[in-house]
C-alpha cells in the first residue's frame, strides 16, 4: 500500500496523466517478485550508484517512515526491497518474498 501511495504521490505534479503498473512474477530464484511502477518524478542515481529519492513538496503530512517500515516488513519475511529509475519517466519499486522459506519454517 505504501509503494502504491508513493507512486500516486510521485505522479501528482506531472503535466500528463500518470500510469501505475503493478505486476507479479516468479523470479529466477523461484521467489515472488512484485513490481510497482509509476510515470512520476522519478529517482536519480547518486554518486555511489545507489538510487536517491527527492522530497515531494506536496507531501506535508508524510512521516517519511513508509519505506523503512516497508523494507523491515519485507526483510522480516526473508525478502528484499529496492528501487530503480525507469528508462522513461518515473521509478519502479520491487520486492521479493520467498515462496519456500515460509513452508519450511511452518513445517
Ligand atoms: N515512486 C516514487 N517516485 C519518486 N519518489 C518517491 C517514490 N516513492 C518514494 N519516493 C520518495 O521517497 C520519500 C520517502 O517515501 P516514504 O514512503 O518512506 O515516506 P513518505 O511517503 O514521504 O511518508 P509516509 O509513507 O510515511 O506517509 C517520499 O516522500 C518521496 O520523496
Ligand atoms: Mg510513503
Amino acid at each position: 500500500m505504501n509503494l502504491m501511495l508513493n507512486a500516486i504521490e510521485a505522479m501528482k505534479e506531472m503535466a500528463t496523466p500518470g500510469k501505475l503498473t503493478i505486476s507479479t512474477q516468479q523470479d529466477e530464484n523461484r521467489q515472488i517478485l512484485v513490481s510497482v511502477s509509476d510515470t512520476g518524478i522519478g529517482i536519480r542515481p547518486n554518486r555511489r550508484g545507489k538510487s536517491s529519492i527527492r522530497s515531494l513538496p506536496s507531501k506535508s503530512k508524510a512521516t517519511g517512515m513508509g519505506l523503512p517500515i516497508s523494507r523491515s516488513i519485507i526483510e522480516s519475511h526473508g525478502g528484499r526491497l529496492w528501487a530503480t529509475s525507469n528508462s522513461g519517466p518515473g521509478a519502479t519499486f520491487r520486492f521479493t518474498l520467498p515462496v519456500e522459506a515460509a513452508a519450511v519454517q511452518s513445517a
